[in-house]
């Protein structure tokens, strides 16, 4: 048999090693810059605000393949300065590394334009402040003869990768390449509200977002960009601002780097993050800033994600705008070449400082917002007590904005404990005695009626089918699903009390309270087993379950929330989630999951009927707890239906 021939490589002849020519460097580097039209008109929108723009104008043809011109009224180019636009690591705005180490600017490459001009016909036509004519320069021909315009400057790109027809094969339809260049434009109007923006195709308006001014800019571009159910199914986020610099502080999350505010978090992190309800199936509402900068980044999508662990669960995505600020020189933006890569030199403190403020915002329960959420940009409250000099100067009760029932009622406790600051004319709205006293009650779970106070979640008025209850507030009819808001209530105070710590600060264990009568239940050998291997973390967790006999186990203590609940079920349900661990490490790694797996097993099951007394008491709690408007799968405990739409479903006008 012949063996088998292969191929005889034949010798490569050796080439000598040479420069590139400066058009081939071009578009190389275009390979990285420009992926599609979207591509340019980021780097041209891009150099529209570093040049000072209060307009930006996009004009396409062709999703952007035939044309793409962006206008903008910035400071402009010198005409001798124009051809050298146009030219390889050519820049006006870093001179030097320290310069590049501090970069304030979207752009500091100085290649965007040279890569565009290398694939595509480029134009540009300026006129710098200060001039009195306009010119236009031929990227092509070099050519540059005066025109007229106003201040600013548009550049005009036309027929992308004429020159690589490969490249233009992978170009999707017109359609599609339209909404990644209205997408590039959203990016960049999110970021700067205080920016005009208008996008034209095929001569007809897409998209125009006004320049908008004052207090709440962010919140009207939001608005005009992400449409008004972002708005409202949003809450405000808020971190390192001076409202939120004790809280911070008081987190540990405050760091006095050099160049920092004495005391202010070297991170500040704002904007608005969407309510669990809002999430979608699809990651395609996240937007994160960095100094101004549209980013793609991990540790901020990861910390962003983790906010949410404890009220959104499966695969939904969170929405967000998050804008994060900190010290140019902490972050690294020549990372990548189309720049929406960055590396944080301390990526732990973004990311606590992230979560932190996303975890915040989320917290508060939203019930007492139900109007303020549309009708006014609120900002739940943000989780600090009032110290003694914010109550006496008003400031705790930030810019006007309503405090949510959670504050008001820990702010109560604190005025209980301070009665000096209990002055009827103390300023504050809310600081009535008597309320005071009533919403202690109600937080000890003694449910009292009083006409002074008007509740967010409203008064019970009936049960519906054992699983609903059914209250009414201001607004119209609050539903609430009694079982999924007991669990969180319930979840949410085992949680506290296991990370409370003691005076010395070791961590506390849950408080247990033993049953009348142990409830005993037949058991398998592995669960009779896990119960005598795991007494220590079931004590931690205010359980105590005992060999009754080799078959037999007996429940003879739970946590005093728990009490009610099916105590076999629980106990089951947290032996086969003990067994699956390591006894020395399974309450600090798997703490929430047994906690939720026991909330679920002591929360009010379906069926049992309870008083307007019982149903009042639960309304207030959810008032008073953290995330309770999720149970702790995610799903929602309430809904509020209003009179309006109550009216709607009747064909009843007003
Ligand atoms: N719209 C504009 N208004 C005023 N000057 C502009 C405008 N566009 C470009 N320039 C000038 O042309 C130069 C080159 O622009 P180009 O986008 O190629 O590089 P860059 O913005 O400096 O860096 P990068 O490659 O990172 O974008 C800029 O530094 C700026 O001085
Ligand atoms: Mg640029």
């Amino acid at each position: 048999m012949n063996a088998p021939t292969f191929p005889v490589a034949s010798p490569i002849s050796r080439r000598a090693i040479r420069e590139l020519p400066d058009d081939l460097i071009s578009q190389i580097a275009a390979g990285e810059v420009v992926e599609r039209p979207a591509s340019v008109v980021r780097e041209l929108v891009d150099n529209a605000l570093d040049a000072g723009a209060t307009q930006v104008t996009v004009r396409l043809l062709a999703g952007g393949v035939r044309l793409i011109s962006v206008a903008d009224d910035g400071n402009g180019i010198l005409p001798d300065e124009l051809a050298m636009a146009l030219k390889r690591h050519a820049t006006s705005k870093i001179a030097n590394l320290h310069d590049l180490e501090s970069v304030s600017t979207m752009g500091f490459r100085g290649e965007a334009l040279a890569a565009i001009n290398s694939i595509a016909a480029c134009s540009i036509l300026s006129r710098a402040t200060g001039q009195n004519s306009a010119f236009l320069l031929d990227g092509q021909t070099g050519e540059l003869r005066p025109v007229a315009r106003g201040n600013g400057t548009t550049v005009e790109v036309k027929e992308l990768f004429f020159s690589t027809p490969a490249r233009r094969k992978f170009l999707k339809t017109d359609a599609t390449e339209l909404a990644h260049c209205v997408e590039a434009v959203r990016r960049h109007a999110l970021g700067r509200p205080d920016v005009g923006f208008a996008i034209w195709h095929e001569g007809k308006l897409v998209e125009q977002w006004r320049a908008c001014t004052g207090d709440n800019a962010l919140e009207q571009r939001l608005t005009d960009v992400l449409g008004k159910d972002f708005a409202g199914q949003s809450i405000a986020v808020n971190f390192g601002s001076a409202d939120a610099r004790s809280e911070a502080q008081a987190s540990g999350l405050s760091n006095s780097q050099p160049g920092s505010r004495s005391g202010a978090p070297a991170v500040r992190v704002w904007g608005r993050a969407g309510i669990p309800d809002a999430a979608r199936s699809r990651a395609d509402q996240q937007y994160c800033y960095v100094n101004g900068r549209f980013v793609r980044d991990k540790v901020l999508a990861h910390a962003a994600r983790s906010a949410y662990e404890d009220v959104l669960h499966g695969h939904r995505q969170p929405v967000y705008a998050l804008f994060i600020e900190l010290d140019h020189a902490r972050v690294d933006v020549n990372v990548h070449p189309t720049k929406i890569e960055v590396r944080f030199r301390d990526s732990r403190e973004v990311h606590q400082a992230v979560r932190h403020a996303v975890e915040n915002a989320l917290a508060a329960p939203r019930a007492n917002q139900v109007d303020a959420v549309t009708a006014t940009s609120d900002t739940p409250w943000d989780g600090h007590l009032p110290t003694a000099s914010d109550l006496s100067s008003g400031s705790f009760f930030i810019q006007n904005r309503p405090l949510s029932l959670a504050g008001y009622v820990q702010s109560a406790i604190f005025l209980e404990a301070n009665p000096a600051l209990r002055a009827e004319d103390s300023g504050l709205p809310w600081v009535r005695p008597a309320q005071t006293s009533t919403a202690l009650a109600a937080l000890e779970g003694e449910p009292q009626q009083s006409e002074e106070i008007v509740w967010p979640l409203g008064k019970a008025l009936a049960q519906l089918q054992g699983i609903y209850i059914l209250a009414e507030n201001a607004q119209g009819l609050i539903i609430v699903d009694m079982h999924a808001a007991h669990e969180r209530i319930v979840y949410e105070r085992l949680k506290s009390q296991l990370q409370a710590t003691d005076h010395k600060g070791q961590p506390q264990t849950i408080a247990s309270q033993p049953l009348l009568i142990p409830v005993t239940f037949a058991a398998t050998a592995e669960e009779v087993a896990t119960a005598e291997a795991h007494v220590e973390a079931l004590a931690t967790l205010g359980v105590e379950i005992t060999p009754f006999s080799a078959r037999t186990l007996a429940v003879r203590a739970l946590p005093g929330s728990l009490a009610d609940g099916d105590a076999t079920e629980l106990a089951r349900s947290v032996l086969a989630e003990l067994a699956q661990h390591d006894a020395s490490t399974v309450i600090a790694r798997a703490q929430n999951e047994l906690l939720s797996t026991m909330a679920c097993h002591g929360a009010v099951r379906a069926n049992r009927r309870l008083t307007l007394e019982e149903m009042n008491a639960l309304l207030r709690q959810m008032e008073a707890t953290d995330r309770s408007d999720q149970c702790n799968h995610g799903r929602p405990t309430w809904r509020q239906v209003s009179i309006k739409e109550l009216d709607a479903l009747f064909l009843r006008g007003r």
